[in-house]
């Protein structure tokens, strides 16, 4: 018998670029980022259409009990003093949990549970980082670089985005060249 072997998906562990599947892209820009910086003012100042982050994933079967695959490619940058990052979400189903991965760049992971206690991890090349259950997740570049990270999470998980309508209670900037976290007034 002739065995026929399969040509599985491929991330570059370099670029964090995935390969050899069909693939879903999307693409986050300072226009979708309304009210999610503290300096809206200097968030409306922006260029539109610049892109804060693209998301590249593995369009893989959604059914119950199944995982996606997916890289988040975080651009450098800021608004005002704070740092690009993504929106930020809690699951849907808030039980179920999600790993990243660090694959190149700095910055940090703010998780934040449901009770609004937040914490932070560094990321980079090669960080693992557990989000257990009912715990909201936040990407922040706070380097020169692409920070890229793959996630891998339950298909039925879900985004609820409207639960962070008052933000995080963490803030992160640069202030006297130097990354600073901040309580956040509204969080
Ligand atoms: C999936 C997940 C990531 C994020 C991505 C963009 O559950 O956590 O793939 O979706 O980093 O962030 P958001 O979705 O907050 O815009
Ligand atoms: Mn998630």
């Amino acid at each position: 018998m002739n065995p026929i072997f399969i040509q599985p998906p491929q991330v570059a562990w370099a670029s964090g670029a995935l390969s050899e599947g069909p693939l879903l892209r999307k693409s986050t820009r300072i226009q979708d980022l309304a009210g999610i910086f503290v300096d809206e003012q200097a968030r409306q100042k922006m260029p539109d259409d610049l892109i804060v982050y693209d998301v590249e994933m593995l369009a893989t079967s959604p059914a119950e009990g199944e995982l996606y695959t997916g890289v988040t490619h975080l651009y450098p940058g800021k608004i005002g003093h704070e740092y690009f990052m993504t929106r930020g979400h809690f699951h849907n189903r808030r039980e179920q949990g999600e790993v990243y991965f660090g694959l190149r760049g700095s910055g940090l992971l703010l998780l934040q549970n449901e009770q609004g206690e937040a914490r932070l991890e560094r990321v980079f090349a090669g960080s693992v980082h557990i989000i257990p259950g009912f715990t909201a997740h936040r990407l922040i570049n706070t380097g020169d670089d692409v920070l890229s990270a793959l996630a891998v999470w339950p298909a039925v998980a879900g985004h609820d985005y409207a639960a962070l309508a008052n933000g995080f209670s963490l803030r992160v900037i640069e202030e006297n060249q130097s990354v600073q976290v901040k309580e956040a007034k509204n969080g």
